[in-house]
């Protein structure tokens, strides 16, 4: 597509709350306000524009209603300058774990139409007011509610059914399994404490207790202090991803006034965007795979006109461990049933040709719902722009790829990213 990203920012990643335990009381330390201005202030900095250069606005949050108390947010986007924003459009994007992916997309079709110059996509999440089992709930509202939410399942729950299919589809031990998984684990946590910006960056918990090889994980007891318990089979603590608040925002433009205008500019070279059937029990069968991921990362390669072996790096969609085996099967860059063993073999390690999250990942570096596919973008950008945040790609990576996936492999979001200047 003839439209580029020109500007990109991504806010620390955390849980920005102080909760007493015993009153229940909830102290909001950066709020849901805080961070989507500050990442779209940041992004349109970064693009050494003006607020008033910018002729629209997409917002992509999840559930803000549910985690804030506050429907209606792409408005609250005109206050990161009132007077330079005043009376612009502005439009919310909704699509689970997807959402600013999506955020992204819209704004870049808006652009390629010709009707906007310059458009700023901000994706933000604010989870942490909640207790666990709100905030469950409120990440349940993504399932198919009638069957899967209110008949209690989670997404640790369905996400472990997909873990399930795989480990039976490949006729896998529980003990070889659980290593491809803990490898996962571990190259994430490597990444990410090397990430100023990430929840569980440098002198976080993995970094303590140097989580960063398969043995650390699997040597952790299965309950009590510091343990590795068991979620929903078979899913632990340490295969889940962080429960984070958070914002990133990116500026774009059409490629050829990216050009003319700017200094660092990334193309968005290939776009897909596939949707699944949400209710797993209509996908019985497929669900050692993503159906949909698999044809998304098609539409993107074909769009772009490239081979999946040309990608420099990726960031993917790792909202539990085995959703990233599923995601670099789904890429291609791993046969069926094969990831798992080129995980353990170190093949997507951060020194690889191809690594896999040097960010650290939704498991390390966090995943704010709705930001997390904003988030991918920005960071790809830095790393493609020789300004990587924490671990850098080696040599001069032009191509990458982020595979960003809302709900139980349903909204599938895949670009391809390539610098052309
Ligand atoms: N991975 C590793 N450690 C985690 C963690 C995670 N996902 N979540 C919490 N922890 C750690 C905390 O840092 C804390 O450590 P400490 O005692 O040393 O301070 C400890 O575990 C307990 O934290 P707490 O916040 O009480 O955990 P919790 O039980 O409320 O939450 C999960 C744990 C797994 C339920 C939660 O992280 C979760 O739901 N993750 C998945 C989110 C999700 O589904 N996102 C959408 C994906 S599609």
């Amino acid at each position: 597509m003839n439209v580029s990203i020109v500007g990109a920012y991504n806010t620390k990643f955390g849980s920005f709350v102080k909760r007493n335990r015993e009153t229940g009381e909830v102290e909001d330390l950066k709020s849901f306000y805080a961070l989507l201005n500050e990442a779209g202030a940041g992004a349109i900095a970064d693009a050494g524009l003006e607020p008033a250069d910018i002729d629209a606005i997409w917002v992509g949050s999840c559930s803000p209603s549910l985690f804030v108390n506050q429907e209606h947010v792409a408005p609250l986007a005109l206050e990161i300058d009132p007077k330079g924003l005043l009376f612009k459009p502005t439009t919310r994007v909704e699509g689970a774990c997807a959402t600013s992916s999506l955020a992204i997309y819209n704004a870049s079709y808006a652009v390629a139409s010709g009707r906007f110059k310059n458009v700023l996509a901000i994706g933000v999440e604010k989870m942490n007011l909640l207790d666990t089992s709100s905030m469950t709930h409120a990440l349940a509202c993504c399932s198919y509610w009638p069957e899967e939410g209110a008949r209690g399942m989670t997404f640790p729950g369905l996400f472990a059914e997909l873990g399930n299919a795989y480990k039976e589809q490949h006729k896998l031990s529980n003990e070889t399994f659980r290593q491809m998984l803990a490898h996962i684990s571990a190259s994430n946590y490597s990444n990410g404490i090397q990430n100023p910006l990430a929840h569980f960056g440098p002198g976080s918990l993995p970094d303590k207790l140097q989580l960063v090889t398969a043995e650390a994980i699997l040597n952790l007891p299965d309950s009590g202090k510091g343990s590795n318990p068991m979620v929903a089979a078979p899913l632990r603590l340490h295969d889940c991803s962080l429960v984070t608040d958070g914002a990133a925002a990116v500026v774009l433009t059409s490629s050829h006034n990216a050009i003319a205008k700017f200094e660092h500019v990334v193309e968005l070279s290939g776009i897909g965007h596939v949707t699944e059937r949400m209710m797993l029990k209509e996908r019985l069968g497929t669900l050692h795979e993503l159906r949909g991921a698999k044809f998304a990362v098609q539409q993107a390669c074909s769009e772009a006109g490239i081979q999946i072996n040309d990608l420099d790096l990726a960031e993917v969609h790792d909202c539990f461990t085995i959703n990233q085996i599923l995601c670099v099967e789904a890429m291609g860059l791993s046969g069926p049933g094969q990831a798992g063993y080129d995980f353990i073999a170190g093949k997507y390690n951060s020194d690889s040709d191809c690594p896999i999250n040097l960010s650290g990942g939704l498991k390390s570096k966090g995943h704010p719902v709705g930001a997390t596919g904003a988030s991918m973008h920005a960071l790809l950008y830095k790393q493609l722009t020789g300004s990587p945040i924490g671990v850098a790609a080696k040599g001069s990576p032009e191509l990458a790829m982020s595979v960003n996936i809302g709900g139980s492999g349903v909204t599938n979001c895949v670009s391809v990213l390539r610098r052309i200047q």
